[in-house]
């Protein structure tokens, strides 16, 4: 096949980027600790990755109880901060270019793993079903703490604070995470959102966090600077929305105001109901790049570009088991399958050692 579109140059906001491939957030849960500190392996994990036209991070908990998982990095520490920069530096000296994804969980967190074990908190007392991945195993969700209106403004601080301390990392940009059933996407959807003050109840209302998070975060870094994941037909964690196409049509006119450098639409993901839902209208609507991931080949990723349904496309599990996946699809080598089994925790197995291209040809 030609990939003669995927492997273009296109603008993101102001950076001028070789192709079309990036490498979507994956949470791989190698940090350091005590401390949930970014490392020399997560450097060389990165620095692996740099033929991606832009890498996101895994998501990184902005503050200690915006923290779901275990071994996830953060970034409202020194030490973290010094941590990442390692990884910007390591990314940076092979030309590329690297966003930090942002990430506050919600309700997707246990008291074992949150500061003096405080419930985690949501918009609403509703739990996720399932279990949660902390450093003493995988403990039952509890149901979470409704946010005070009071306590919002804290969160959206924590937003600023992380955004403030990624600019210090040397990262070029940041991504909100709004989707994948973590905290502003349970403010977003219906389902988890049951609030009756001014951020539940009507679209407005339910989009009004988000919105808040976007203009503090560009205050830091400018609109071209900034991207925004949403995942508007997503179920992972529980979640569920009545009406998708009219909050999400909704919420990407709104966006529109603060010129981002891209949407980045989780177009599937797992079990999700994506049938019914036109994400070309968001593509439509919104004035920024359109960034397409899920269950992307390269084959597809050409498509979608060529029939303007995307600029970029962001390929997740594929980056995992193969560090040179541009090269790869470029030369239409096949793939190296990815190992869920070393998806989450561990060392260099399954994470740096995945060959590329040039390691099978030695
Ligand atoms: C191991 C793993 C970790 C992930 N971690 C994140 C994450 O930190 N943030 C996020 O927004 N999505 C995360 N995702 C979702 C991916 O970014 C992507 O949306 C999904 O894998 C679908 O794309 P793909 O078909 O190209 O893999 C993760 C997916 C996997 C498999």
């Amino acid at each position: 096949m030609n990939f003669k579109t995927l492997f273009s140059e296109k603008t993101l906001g102001d950076l001028d980027l070789p192709h079309r491939i990036v490498m979507a957030p994956l949470t791989r849960c190698r940090s350091s600790q005590p401390g949930d500190i970014p490392n020399a392996l997560n450097a060389e994990y990165y620095k692996q990755r740099s033929s991606a036209a832009l890498i996101i991070t895994e998501a990184t908990q902005i503050s200690p109880q915006g923290k779901g998982y275990a071994f996830t990095p953060g970034i409202h520490s020194a030490e973290q901060i010094q941590g990442w920069g390692k990884i910007t530096d390591a990314v940076h000296s092979e030309n590329s270019h690297i966003f930090m994804q942002l990430w506050h969980v919600g309700r997707v967190s246990h008291s074992a793993i949150q500061v003096d074990n405080a419930l985690p908190v949501a918009p609403s007392a509703i739990a996720v079903e399932g279990q949660a991945f902390t450093e003493q195993g995988m403990l039952d969700f509890e149901v979470p703490r409704a946010l005070e209106l009071n306590e919002i403004p804290s969160i959206v601080e924590q937003y600023k604070q992380a955004a403030i301390n990624a600019k210090q990392a040397g990262f070029d940009g940041v991504e909100i995470h709004a989707a994948n059933g973590y905290l502003l996407d349970q403010f977003l959807k219906d389902g988890t959102n049951k609030r009756n003050d001014i951020y539940g109840g009507s679209i407005e209302n339910r989009t009004r966090l988000v919105l808040e998070v976007v203009q503090v975060v560009i205050d830091v870094w400018g609109g071209s600077r900034v991207g925004i994941r949403i995942s508007p037909t997503g179920t992972f964690n529980s979640m569920s929305e009545t009406n998708p196409q009219a909050l999400y049509n909704y919420l990407v006119d709104k966006l529109n105001q603060f010129n981002l450098a891209y949407l980045h639409v989780v177009e599937r993901f797992g079990d999700d109901a994506s049938e019914d839902f036109d994400f070309y209208e968001l593509r439509r609507i919104f004035n920024g790049a359109y960034i397409a991931n899920g269950g992307y080949t390269g084959q597809l990723a050409e498509q979608s570009l060529d029939s303007n349904q995307s600029d970029f496309v962001a390929f997740g599990a594929p980056f995992i088991a193969n560090p040179d996946l541009p090269e790869k699809i470029k030369q239409g080598a096949p793939l190296n399958p990815a190992d869920p089994d070393t998806f989450y925790g561990g060392d260099s197995k399954g994470y740096t050692d995945y060959p590329s291209l040039v390691d099978a040809s030695t």
